[in-house]
């Protein structure tokens, strides 16, 4: 991946202007140098396009076809009715990743829609001018390692990426759960830099998706995703020699609380052991994990985001804790590393302090790394180090 097409469509060219309360404050001119910045970072040449033509917009795109490796379009409200657009995207051949600023999900019904969006390999939306950002990253993973996708159920979010390490394996296996508190518009590419990384490493990975809160997911949907995400790690083992004892969960933020959970896997109905379980988690690598719902519930963590995974309504009672909060089920029985900045602003690091306490007095091997002045998003940053420490640590579990 080497040189990037960037499409931005109608109306995009009063960015700044045009609803800032929906699309922020940035101007196009600006987004489109933030956007050759963040390609630079990649090593990427980043052309812009904008256009409010549906016609000029696909000729651009058939031209691109000799000279582009990949494509991210914003096609504006063209994404919503425009087949012709999604003929052209086809017919280009190139990777694209569709991009939405805002969550397009929760908005009109008439914007739920796309139809360019088979016709991409990914949709990022609701993550304001990041999502470009996103979507660069995106690209460039996807060209780094093979991928090879598993559908663990029906629907389009029952799906896990398989990469794997040079060599024969057997492999051991991360599976990386992403964060977002539960939402939808974070999905598993929050983890791809670290499922490349990982295959440098050794070890094979396992990035799973699931539905999430505002896409049918959250209690217990996103818990019953997972725990069958995992088991359909069985489908993948033979004919890719994975060591199927040898899996290790890794998760960040939400994703570190379900990939706590995942070692237990409780029935939901009751938070009893859950023996049908066939994949048997070996140990768990939490980053900034959201390892105690109550906690995560009293400080309103998230806007809120646990009472809307709960979907707890003021009637209820703490009934869904038992099945559904690391902190109620301990011990876990598993080794659990727990890795968590000092400056984390979204889960505070007290909750990791808190949680590994119990752990240990449940009789776990719990162990915290706490990183000095770290944050909440370096833990899913290939190059930052405080990944490195977190790498290291999971070297020890498999
Ligand atoms: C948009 C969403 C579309 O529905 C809308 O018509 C746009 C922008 C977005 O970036 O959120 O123009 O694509």
């Amino acid at each position: 991946m080497q040189n990037v097409l960037v499409i931005n469509g109608p109306n995009l060219n009063l960015l700044g202007a045009r609803e800032p309360d929906v699309y922020g404050s940035t101007t196009l001119s600006e987004l489109e140098s933030l956007i050759s910045g963040w390609g630079a970072r990649r090593d990427l040449e980043i052309s812009c396009y904008q256009s409010n033509h549906e016609g000029e917009i696909i000729d651009r795109l058939h031209a691109a076809r000799s000279v582009h490796d990949g494509v991210i379009i914003n096609a504006g409200a063209l994404t919503h009715y425009s087949y012709a657009l999604h003929d052209a995207i086809a017919a280009t051949e190139l990777p694209t990743v569709e991009v939405h600023i805002s969550n397009v999900r929760h908005r009109e019904p008439w914007r739920r829609q796309s139809v360019i969006e088979p016709a991409c390999i990914y949709t990022i939306f609701g993550r304001g001018v990041d999502g470009y950002r996103h979507a660069i990253d995106h690209l460039v993973n996807r060209a780094a390692a093979e991928v090879h996708p598993y559908r663990y159920g029906p629907a389009e979010d029952h799906i896990a990426d398989l990469r794997l390490p040079p060599g024969q394996g057997p492999h051991p296996v991360a599976v990386l759960i992403h964060g977002g508190f539960w939402r939808d518009h974070w999905t598993r590419d929050s983890m791809e830099g670290l499922a490349v990384d990982l295959a440098l490493r050794g070890w094979a990975s396992w990035n799973l998706e699931y539905h999430r809160v505002g896409s049918g997911g959250g209690w217990p949907a996103t818990l019953e995703d997972v725990a069958r995400g995992i088991d359909h790690l069985e489908s993948a083992a033979g004919d890719h020699n994975l060591d199927l004892n040898r899996v290790v969960t890794v998760g960040h933020s939400a994703g570190g609380h379900l990939a706590l959970w995942s070692a237990v896997r409780p029935h939901l109905a009751d938070g009893t052991p859950n023996p049908v379980s066939r994949v048997p988690v070996r140990g768990v690598i939490a980053l900034a994990g959201v390892s105690d719902l109550a906690d995560g519930h009293g400080r309103g963590i998230g806007h809120n985001a646990v009472d809307e995974f709960l979907r707890r309504t003021p009637h209820d009672g703490p009934e869904r804790y038992a099945s559904a909060s690391p902190a109620e089920m301990l011990p876990l029985g598993v080794p659990q590393v727990l890795v968590h900045g000092t400056a984390d602003d979204a889960v505070p690091i007290e909750m990791s302090r808190t949680y590994a306490a119990r752990a240990e007095a449940a009789g776990d091997p719990v162990t915290l790394l706490e990183l000095d002045g770290v944050g909440h998003m370096e833990l899913v940053d290939p190059d930052d180090p405080a990944w490195h420490t977190a790498a290291a640590a999971l070297q020890g579990l498999g």
